[in-house]
């Protein structure tokens, strides 16, 4: 197994969306913090030459960040090479072989749909520009199980598993990192956080607004597979996992791995799907898409510590905020010392993922006045954005250094789509639900963790 730093970077998908969004930025904070000084090399189909690439890189991060330090960015752009070709052809290669020049390591990212990797890695491997190299790979992992194993298969003609990245953006989320530590660095938390007392569990990821031009992409997907089978899983297992034996990737990886064997397959009756009106007027979306906005999802773990807790994940697009949460209700108090409590009023822990990183606790206290009466209040332990690193930051350098740790394994990979194979792909049409509403507030009824969904803020 390779253990040195990447020593170039290989973009493949050079003149995407992504890129221009969200990898050029990141390389640019990686330049300014001087963890990036390895070339870049942008590969792309257009017949563009370095200095487009440049102005593109530099526009994405203008949109991402507002202003650029030129001396900054005039690094970045010296680390920049570009090769646009085919990728199919062998030419293309033997360009992008010649532009790694005495590079022995390089890192190479497939920004690109997962229908062309196969054609990349032959590529990479005909050329010999995959030697003693690693590969990352970009979301969506697959379609379904069967397609999952398949690509996993094609990496893996070429690349061995530990020099194989496949990027959950989520998982680097410095929210994400502190929900896993706020878990194993508390020890009061440990007594609690089971069947006995822990009531439910909801994740909601709420967003104001649509498809945002990528209709002919979300078409294929739908908000299961673009969100709920990868970005909001990996958070429960997060939150179900038991704490890793060591430090090492594949600790923690493991544990992650166990709760996804644990988890019960789903059946249509743990679903409910929803899309917003008008979604089908978007452009690239098939008249009468079945492809659903929305989703509500109810999971169980069956582990010793999870049995019977439900986990709840809800997810949509055109919904009235936009934030993303998790909600750990404990049951409530046996008996009711002072005024009752209401249902819904148990002490709970709230992770706030994005827009703002904060973890709070749900209490209750008495209220300032004559009467044992009391009123729920919230202890926010944390709420500091400060030092934050973005998500495609982190994980370029991880993938770098070989720190495979916030990446998904082949296992994972495989056994998530399990989980969701049985409610993919569903023809009948979903519940309409009016854009800037909760979803299908008809069928939502009655689905939902006991005591009820709490809607995140803006
Ligand atoms: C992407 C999905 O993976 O995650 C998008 O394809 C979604 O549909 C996005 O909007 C959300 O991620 P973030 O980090 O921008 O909230």
């Amino acid at each position: 197994m390779n253990q040195e730093r990447s020593d170039t970077l290989v973009l493949f998908g050079a003149t995407g969306d992504l890129a221009h969004k969200k990898i050029f930025p990141a390389l640019y904070a990686m330049v300014a913090k001087g963890t990036l000084t390895e070339p870049v090399i942008g590969v792309a189909f257009d017949a563009w030459d370095l200095k487009q690439l440049q102005a593109r890189a530099r526009d994405g991060i203008v949109k991402a960040i507002g202003k650029v330090d030129e001396k900054i960015f005039a690094k970045l752009a010296s680390l920049l090479r570009y090769v646009s070709g085919d990728y199919r052809s062998a030419a293309t290669f033997e360009k992008l072989k010649s532009a790694l020049g005495t590079a022995q390591h390089p890192l190479h990212y497939l920004a690109v749909p997962p229908t062309m990797f196969e054609t990349v890695i032959q590529g990479l491997e005909q050329s010999g520009a995959a030697q003693g190299a690693r590969l990352m790979v970009e979301k969506p992992f697959g379609h379904d199980l069967q397609s999952a194993r398949w690509l996993n298969r094609v990496l893996h003609l070429v690349f061995d598993e530990q020099s194989i990245f496949r990027i959950d953006h989520y998982l680097g989320k410095e929210a994400i990192q502190n929900l896993l530590y706020f878990r194993f660095a508390n020890s009061f938390l440990e007594p609690i956080w089971n069947r006995n007392f822990v009531e439910s569990v909801q994740i909601t990821m709420a967003e104001d607004f649509g498809v945002e031009g990528r209709g002919r992409f979300y078409d294929e997907v739908g908000c299961i597979r673009d969100v709920i089978e990868n970005h909001l899983l990996n958070i429960l297992l997060l939150l179900a996992m038991e704490p890793p034996v060591g430090r090492s990737a594949d600790d923690l990886i493991d544990e992650k791995v166990q709760v996804l064997r644990a988890i019960r397959t789903l059946t249509k009756d743990d679903v409910v799907r929803g899309q917003f009106k008008g979604y089908l007027s978007e452009p690239g979306v098939a008249p009468n898409s079945p492809v659903e906005t929305f989703a509500a999802v109810r999971f169980f773990v069956d582990t010793w510590r999870w049995r019977d807790v439900p986990f709840f994940i809800r997810a949509g697009k055109c919904i009235p905020v936009h934030a993303t949460e998790v909600i750990v209700r404990l049951k409530r108090p046996p008996l009711d010392v002072f005024d009752p409590i209401k249902p819904g009023d148990a002490n709970y822990v709230r992770f706030r993922i994005d827009p703002q990183v904060a973890i709070s606790i749900g209490a209750q206290r008495k209220a300032a006045g004559d009467d044992m009466v009391g009123e729920q209040v919230e202890l926010t332990a944390l709420d500091d954005s400060k030092g934050d690193m973005p998500p495609y930051e982190r994980l370029i350098g991880d993938a770098m250094n070989g720190n495979g740790q916030l990446f998904t394994r082949q296992d994972a990979s495989e056994l998530a789509w399990r989980i969701v194979g049985p409610v993919l792909g569903d023809t009948t049409p979903p519940h309409l639900y009016e854009p800037g509403t909760w979803g299908p507030a008809d069928a939502m009824a009655g689905f939902g963790p006991p005591n009820g969904w709490i809607n995140p803020a803006n």
